[in-house]
Parts: structure tokens; C-alpha cells; sequence
């Protein structure tokens, strides 16, 4: 069966983040920083998506996908980040699995989308070994209640995005600018995942995928200092978080003048063998030689296609490249690949007619086709996941990006389908076919 579904994520969409004895997470912290968030937008009530999951699960019934992609907040299970689980987080996500279980639809929970309990932030977040430690234990927890119901588990989503801004730039939580000191976090995660595959299938889970972030590198010209800087960026977005799961060493990271720090065992824990690749597509990247700020690239932007509301790239080809690339990359290697994310943000206008985003359908449909292609060209691509179900809070850019089917309006809760909602929803009617 191919999946066809959404994507969501507990911090960007719940809300209710005192309630149930959640605890404090590193989004709560940084949203209620001043300067942190555009407007100073938090996601203390998001698309309040805690009390709303029926009719949001009813709105994923309608649209007729056969797979919800959604995080579970870690903080909800251990308010402290380790030790005993919260009943009433459990709860809350055993609720939600078995209505989309009643409902034909298979969840696939991710188990860390960036919300880190604060209290592990304050031993020192990812740049602990120790955190890697709790993930693990975390994902026993969880796994050892929904194993039985749940057969697809994704560990980290887009580590690479999480080490870069959240403590490489610091635009994201936890808010921490330490440029390539960062580094360690991308070890200590990866770690991290191959620790939890291993409580995961210790409590009889069905699949298992990781969640990276790719993009296809695009050097601007052939000449041999802008080749050797795309080479470098593609090292540090894309094949440090790869290659160590999938051939189980990392690739050459001289160009930053540093090396991952590996413990004897390490790679064996993190390149345990994987049921899928999970890769969240929003857009290549163009890369030229540095300009002396201390990195070995500079990113260039790509110019010359249309633009989301965010002013990202529409490059539906890029995902067929992406696809077919990792492919050559990788070969046999490679597991099956799932299309965790992709969407786009778009100007949408909430009319007494609804929301008729002709853009977003234009993106879905391309981008769509782009799987089509690849798979035509052998690259065994089982599924499809729409970012997002809902309009919800975009991060930094709280909630002035717009990625969802669905119009969410903040101050009332009223949910209205896009006409994208209605296109995806006939294109599915004829069934689970792949592309
Ligand atoms: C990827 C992230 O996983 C998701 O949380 C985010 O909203 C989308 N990209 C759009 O930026």
C-alpha cells in the first residue's frame, strides 16, 4: 500500500501545553523569550489541536488519506525529560492512534519534532551524550504502550535543521548561536536514533524510519572553488545525517577544520538496519565559494523559479533529483523512501467563498509527479506526507506562514478546507495507487 497522508507536529498544532501535567519544553521557553518569535507568536494555544483532534481526525477522514503523520511531545510523556511516564500524556496519544486506527488511517508518530524538555536543555540538551541516553528511554516508554497498535515509528525529525538553527544560529529553540560548536548535537542525536531503534524494536515495533531533511545542492558555476564549497554544504546538510545511518561512517568534514567525536560502537548503534528513509522536500539550494564569514560555502539562493509565501523555490523536478540522487548515492543501501514532508506556505485569503490557494495545488501536483518520475526511474518511493494538515505555528515565523490544507482562523479555531483540501481529496478517491 502506498501511504498518502499529512504531516503535523505536537508543538506546532496542541496547544494546551500547561494541561495534564505536560511539561515545560525548550519551544515554550524560547516563544516566550522576547525577539524570539515574529510578533512574539508562541504555540501556547496553536490550532488547539488537544481539544480539537476529533474534528481534525474527522477532517483527515474526509480528505481520504491512509496515513497521519504526527509527533508526540516528549514532554507530555516525561514532564522532566526521564523517569516514570505521565499517564495522561500516554493517554492522549493512545486516543488519537486507535481513533485513526478506527478510522482506516495508520499512524505514523514521530518522537521528536524539536521539543526537547526544558529540564534536559538545562543539562545541556543535545549537546549532552546523556540526552541521547533519555531519547532512547524514552522511546521505550512510548513503544512499549503503542507497539502493538502503531506500525510505523519515526525517531528524529530533521535533525540536520534542529542542530543548525536551534544551536548553530540560534534562531530556533533552544536559542543557542554556537556555529559549528554545534556539531556534537548532530552526533548526539544520531546516536540518540540508533539507541531508540533499539528500544523500539526491544518492545516488538513494526517499522522503523528516520526523518532527514535534504535538498539537492546546486553549485553556481563549474568552477573549482564553488564545486568544492557545494560539495562541503552537501556534506553537512545532507551526508552527515545520511551516510552515518545508512553506511554507517560520516563523510569528510574537513572543510570545517572539526571531526565528530565517535565512541567505539557509535556508528554500529546509529547505522542499525532502518525500514525506510523518511525525506522532507521543500526546495534545492544553490551554493558558491565562501565569502570569508568563517564557513567553507556560501548559500547563493536559486533564482529564476516562482516563490512560496516565504519566498522558498518552487522546484518540483528538484524532488525527482533529490530522489534519484540519493539512489546513485546510496544503491542498495538505500531502503524503501517516504516523503515525509512537503507543501508550501502561500498568501492564502480567507474569503466568504473559502480559500482557493490555485498555487499550492499547483506545487502539490508537481511535486507529486516529480515522485511519479522518480519511481519511474527505480527509486521505490512508498509514500506521500502533504506539510500540513493545518495552518499551525511556524516556528520563528509563528503563525504568519500558512502550509495547510486547511484554513485555521487563530482567534476562532474555525477550520475551513482549502481548494487544495478539495483537489487532494478527489485525486485520492480513486484509491491508494502510488503515483
Ligand atoms: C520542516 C519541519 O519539519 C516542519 O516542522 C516545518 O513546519 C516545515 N519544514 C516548514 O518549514
Amino acid at each position: 500500500m502506498f501511504l498518502w497522508g499529512t504531516a503535523t507536529a505536537a508543538y506546532q498544532i496542541e496547544g494546551a501545553v500547561a494541561e495534564d501535567g505536560r511539561g515545560v519544553s525548550i519551544w515554550d521557553t524560547f516563544a516566550h523569550e522576547p525577539g524570539r518569535v515574529r510578533d512574539g507568536h508562541t504555540g501556547d494555544v496553536a490550532c488547539d489541536h488537544y481539544h480539537r483532534w476529533r474534528e481534525d481526525l474527522g477532517l483527515l477522514t474526509d480528505l481520504g488519506v491512509n496515513a497521519y503523520r504526527f509527533s508526540i511531545a516528549w514532554p507530555r510523556i516525561q514532564p522532566d525529560g526521564a523517569g516514570a511516564p505521565n499517564p495522561a500524556g500516554l493517554g492522549f496519544y493512545e486516543r488519537l492512534v486507535d481513533g485513526l486506527l478506527a478510522a482506516g488511517i495508520t499512524p505514523v508518530p514521530t518522537l521528536f519534532h524539536w521539543d526537547l524538555p526544558q529540564a534536559l536543555e538545562d543539562r545541556g540538551g543535545w549537546l549532552d551524550r546523556d540526552t541521547a541516553e533519555r531519547f532512547s528511554e524514552y522511546a521505550g516508554v512510548v513503544a512499549e504502550r503503542l507497539a502493538d497498535r502503531v506500525p510505523m515509528w519515526i525517531t528524529l525529525n530533521e535533525p540536520f535543521v534542529h542542530m543548525a538553527f536551534g544551536y548553530g544560529m540560534g534562531v530556533h529553540a533552544p536559542g543557542r548561536a554556537l556555529l559549528l560548536d554545534a556539531l556534537p548535537v548532530a552526533h548526539h542525536q544520531l546516536l540518540g536514533h540508533g539507541l531508540a531503534v533499539q528500544a523500539l524494536r526491544a518492545a516488538g515495533a513494526g517499522q522503523v524510519l528516520i526523518t532527514n531533511n535534504c535538498t539537492p545542492v546546486w553549485p553556481a558555476s563549474d568552477s573549482e572553488e564553488d564545486l568544492a564549497a557545494a560539495a562541503a554544504y552537501d556534506a553537512l546538510h545532507n551526508r552527515l545525517f545520511n551516510d552515518p545511518v545508512l553506511l554507517g561512517s560520516y563523510p569528510d568534514l574537513s572543510a570545517y577544520g572539526t571531526e565528530v567525536e565517535v565512541r567505539d560502537g557509535d556508528l554500529a548503534t546509529i547505522s542499525a538496519p532502518l525500514d525506510g528513509l523518511g525525506v522532507n522536500y521543500y526546495n534545492p539550494t544553490r551554493i558558491a565559494a565562501p565569502t570569508g564569514d568563517g564557513l567553507p560555502f556560501s548559500d547563493v539562493g536559486v533564482t529564476g523559479y516562482p516563490t512560496t509565501a516565504f519566498g522558498w523555490p518552487v522546484v518540483p523536478d528538484g524532488l525527482r533529483e533529490l530522489l534519484t540522487g540519493l539512489r546513485q548515492r546510496y544503491g542498495t543501501a538505500l531502503p524503501p523512501v517516504y516523503v515525509t514532508e512537503n507543501g508550501c506556505s502561500q498568501p492564502d485569503e480567507l474569503t466568504p467563498a473559502g480559500v482557493d490557494d490555485q498555487a499550492r495545488i499547483a506545487y502539490l501536483d508537481g511535486h507529486i509527479d516529480a515522485v511519479e518520475r522518480a519511481r519511474r526511474e527505480g527509486v521505490d518511493v512508498r509514500g506521500y506526507f502533504v506539510w500540513s494538515l493545518l495552518d499551525n505555528f511556524e516556528w520563528a515565523e509563528g503563525y504568519h506562514q500558512r502550509f495547510g490544507l486547511v484554513h485555521v482562523d487563530f482567534a476562532t479555531q474555525r477550520r475551513t478546507p482549502k481548494a487544495s483540501y478539495h483537489w487532494l481529496r478527489r485525486r485520492l478517491a480513486g484509491g491508494d495507487r502510488p503515483p
